[in-house]
């Protein structure tokens, strides 16, 4: 290792109060920080020069490869996730595939496979389109919405459906307001698990227990149903080689995770899709034909979405831009070597889909949104990951997919969206527009004009 340089040298930013100070910029601006990070310091940066780096962030698709494809030296870590595992929020908690690790990840992975194959997938479709004419029903007589909220809505209750076969429109939403309610003070009841009255942890505790009730009586219900498809009745009937199946413990914290993990995301890569077509007129004209094309006003199935290859590259081109987890941590499970620098256990790597969607190398013109460019460019997984890579690689990435094809193919058919001038648009770290996305809301009527808007959405995006 003689060549291996020094670990006080891997660049970085200094700051008075240290590497907490530049965690703090970090986490106010990630995309505006972490690119001048790399402009500035190139593709391995320490935050802070102490001694022990701690917080080190990777750049570019070399390190995304050598990081997601070796998990027992870069780790997912629980470290800073406080609640009590032994606790009736801690069992929901961490079991979780997210946080699993090594064989057992590797053992409940496979065992939930079945529930996310490409065929049972397509079984969900006509869920999906039901749900969204719902909601567009519901705007008929609206003129303005705040688009996020409703999107966040529509997955919601496609989620509910979806996964546990909820059919009654008072249960879903029964169902949905529980997951809100548990998850809405998310990070304190994470840092601060206090189990006293008022408290967010008490509360999200209380709402557990329903959560906890409910599931388990849906469980109990659909052992009995021979022919239920969703993705909890997938769950129940998974048996591994052994025969060793999930127990309902396992299955009550893998429906909850897979509805926590799947709605938001989901809910703000179609927000932003909406958003950077309403403020590209040429490419919605060209996306209308299209879908004009091939559906014709009817209803997406799941032999035409694979036609509409421009609608495709929209969604590509909205998760490389914009991408809803777009910014991954591991922990090094012990000292090693990366690009020539030696890194201690213990150490917080950051990989960054973000920034590495934005290499002029990989993307030409990399701040423009050019759906077409998908057409001609084939980028490796380590090139493009808005859903990750590796064995961690998103469950449900096939699942969004097919839903945001569905939701957009609808609701462009039937409504223009135009962002209301001059409002202050900018998403924080998991890409939620922090001060919502109102949208004029008229029936469809090919009048497309791009609007100014502000907010640091125009650091993100040339518009
Ligand atoms: C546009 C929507 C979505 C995006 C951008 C997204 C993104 C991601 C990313 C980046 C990861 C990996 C995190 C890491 O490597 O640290 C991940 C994991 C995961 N996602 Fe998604 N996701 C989306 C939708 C969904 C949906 C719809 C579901 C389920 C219905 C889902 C369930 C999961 C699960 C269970 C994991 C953990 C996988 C594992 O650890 O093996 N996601 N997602």
């Amino acid at each position: 290792m003689n060549s291996t340089k020094d670990r006080k040298h891997i660049p970085g930013p200094r700051s008075l109060f240290g590497r907490y100070m530049n965690l703090l910029r970090f986490y106010r601006n990630p995309f505006t920080y972490s690119r001048w990070l790399h402009d500035e310091y190139g593709k391995i940066v320490a935050l802070g020069q102490e001694d022990n780096p701690s917080y080190v962030f990777a750049f570019g698709s070399e390190y995304n490869q050598q990081i997601l494809t070796d998990p027992d030296l870069f780790q997912i870590s629980s470290s800073l996730l406080k609640i009590p595992e032994e606790s009736i929020l801690g069992k929901m908690f961490y079991n979780n595939l997210i946080l699993m690790t090594g064989e057992k990840h590797k053992k409940h992975r496979r065992l939930m496979q079945p529930a996310f194959h490409r065929q049972q997938i397509a079984s969900y479709c006509s869920d999906m389109v039901q749900l969204t004419h719902q909601l567009g029903d519901h705007w008929e007589t609206k003129g303005q919405i705040e688009l996020n909220h409703e999107m966040k809505k529509l997955t919601q209750r496609i989620a509910v459906k979806t996964l546990f076969g909820l059919y009654n429109e008072e249960e879903l939403d029964e169902m949905g307001g529980y997951i809100h309610k548990m998850t809405k003070s998310m990070l304190w009841v994470t840092l601060a698990p206090i189990n006293i009255p008022g408290t967010p942890y008490y509360q999200a505790v209380q709402c557990t227990r329903q959560l906890d009730t409910k599931i388990r009586a849906m469980i109990t219900r659909k052992q009995s149903e021979a022919n239920a498809t969703d993705v909890l009745a997938s769950l129940i009937q998974a048996r591994d080689e052994d025969g060793t199946q999930l127990s309902d413990e396992e299955l009550v914290g893998h429906a909850f995770t897979l509805y926590v993990a799947g709605h938001e995301t989901t809910a703000n890569a179609l927000t932003w899709s909406i958003f950077l077509l309403s403020q590209h007129p040429d490419i919605l004209k060209n996306l209308l034909e299209e879908l004009d094309g091939i559906l014709n006003g009817s209803d997406p199935s799941l032999e035409n979405l694979s036609s509409l290859s421009l609608l495709d590259g929209v969604i590509k081109e909205s998760l490389r831009l914009l991408p809803p987890a777009g910014i991954g941590v591991r922990i090094t499970s012990k000292s090693c070597e990366l690009g020539g620098y030696m890194i201690p256990k213990g150490t917080n790597i950051f990989f960054n889909q973000m920034i590495t969607h934005r290499l002029p190398d990989l993307y030409e013109e990399p701040d423009r949104f050019k759906p077409e460019r998908w057409d001609s460019i084939k980028r490796s997984p380590y090139e493009y990951l808005p859903f990750s890579a590796g064995q961690h690689m998103c469950i449900g990435w096939n699942f969004a997919t097919q839903e945001m094809k569905v939701v957009l193919a609808i609701l462009l058919q039937r409504f223009r969206f135009a962002v209301i001038p001059g409002s202050k648009i900018s998403p924080n770290m998991m890409m939620r527009p922090i001060h919502g996305m109102p949208m004029k809301l008229v029936p469809q009527d090919g009048q497309f004009h791009k609007v100014s808007v502000r907010g640091t959405i125009n650091l993100y995006i040339d518009l």
